[in-house]
């Protein structure tokens, strides 16, 4: 059976990465149970768990030459900017050297490589005003975490060129659905409200609403990125190239929570203050680069927020 390597798999997306290759491929994920839970993980033959840290070089030498495998995942980060901002040194260990240490093994034990694949962030864009962003528009990343994303996707894309290992790169937009961890104040902002409409049902619940609702985001289901995740590994074109994840539709912020209220039938108490520092007032991707390799969104955002609701009940 092919091998799949998915470093963050009990994460987030991750998880979600896995259940797509779990029948078909024997799956291996490393992740350090730091934001991640094992529970998102399924109970199956086929799943390698080894709970550890990405930075340990001897362990993933140890996985890399047990193992040859067809496609890895380069997941596992510190995805909280804050975290990144309060911890430099330490979040980039995980976020950029563990990369690097990566690419190093994959070029020693590249025999049945079909791609290596690393998440990078639309956090590398910052605040330039240009509308929707483009892959190749000038970048301004302004925290450890942009510049970290950065760094690893052009290092990434370069091991594609300089020495002929077969890599990608996608910068997701603001990803959403089941198991996004709700509990930090930095969270992405679905998982935060879907948390707070839970506790709404029995109790008045307030939301802090960061300026006046009106900034835009490219809100994508985690299926669909998923989806955008295979056709990336899977297409000649892609290789040594990176790609925007996202709907290239921007959401208002106060549009996408009225939908909410609407699906859930619930309704949040809105506390407002003054915009986050440094927030970004309008934010979508331009995905006709994704589409040309054949990406289509597949899930709206009402269908999206209907299926996170459910799965929450
Ligand atoms: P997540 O926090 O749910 O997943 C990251 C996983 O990495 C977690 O399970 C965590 O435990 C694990 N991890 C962290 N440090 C580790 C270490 N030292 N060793 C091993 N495992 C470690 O976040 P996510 O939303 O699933 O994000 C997945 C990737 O996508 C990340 O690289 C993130 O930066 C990127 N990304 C996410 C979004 C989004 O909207 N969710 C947007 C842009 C980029
Ligand atoms: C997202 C990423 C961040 C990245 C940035 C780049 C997540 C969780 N964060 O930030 O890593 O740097 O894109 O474009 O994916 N909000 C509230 N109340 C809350 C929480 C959030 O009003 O309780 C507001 C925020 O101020 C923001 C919007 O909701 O205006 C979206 O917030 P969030 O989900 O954190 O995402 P980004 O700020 O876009």
């Amino acid at each position: 059976m092919k091998k799949v390597l998915i470093t963050g798999g009990a994460g987030f997306i991750g998880s979600h990465l896995v259940d797509y290759y779990i029948e078909n491929h024997q799956v291996f994920v490393i992740d350090d149970l730091s934001m991640g839970n094992r529970l998102n993980l399924p109970d199956h033959t086929n799943l390698t768990f080894i709970e550890g840290d990405v930075c340990d070089e001897s362990l993933l030498r140890e996985i890399f030459t047990a193992n040859k495998f067809e496609y890895i995942f380069h997941l596992a980060a510190v995805a909280s900017v804050q975290d990144s901002i309060d911890r430099p040194q330490y979040t980039h260990k995980v976020n950029f050297d563990s990369t690097l240490m990566m690419l190093e093994l994959t070029k020693e034990h590249q025999d049945k490589l079909k791609r290596f694949v690393f998440t990078s962030s639309a956090a590398v864009y910052g605040d330039l005003p240009t509308l929707p962003k483009t892959e190749d528009l000038a970048v301004l990343p302004k925290t450890p975490y942009a510049i970290d994303k950065y760094a690893s996707e052009r290092y990434v894309l370069s091991y594609s060129n300089l020495y002929n290992i077969p890599t990608s790169a996608v910068r997701f937009f603001n990803v959403y659905g089941p198991r996004q961890n709700p509990l930090s104040p930095y969270s992405g902002v679905i998982s935060i409200i879907t948390d707070k409409l839970k506790r709404a049902q029995s109790e008045e619940t307030e939301f802090v609403l960061f300026g006046n609702g009106e900034q835009t985001r490219d809100f994508i289901n985690v299926k669909d990125v998923i989806n955008a995740l295979v056709i990336v590994s899977q297409s000649y074109d892609s290789l040594g190239k990176v790609y925007n994840v996202g709907t290239g539709k921007p959401v208002a912020l106060i549009d996408m929570m009225e939908l909410y209220f609407s699906i859930t039938g619930r309704k949040l108490v809105i506390i407002n203050k003054p915009s986050r520092d440094g927030d970004i007032k309008e934010s979508y991707a331009s995905i006709k680069a994704i589409q040309n390799i054949g990406f289509e969104q597949k899930v709206t955002l009402e269908q999206g927020l209907e299926k996170y609701w459910n799965s929450v009940l």
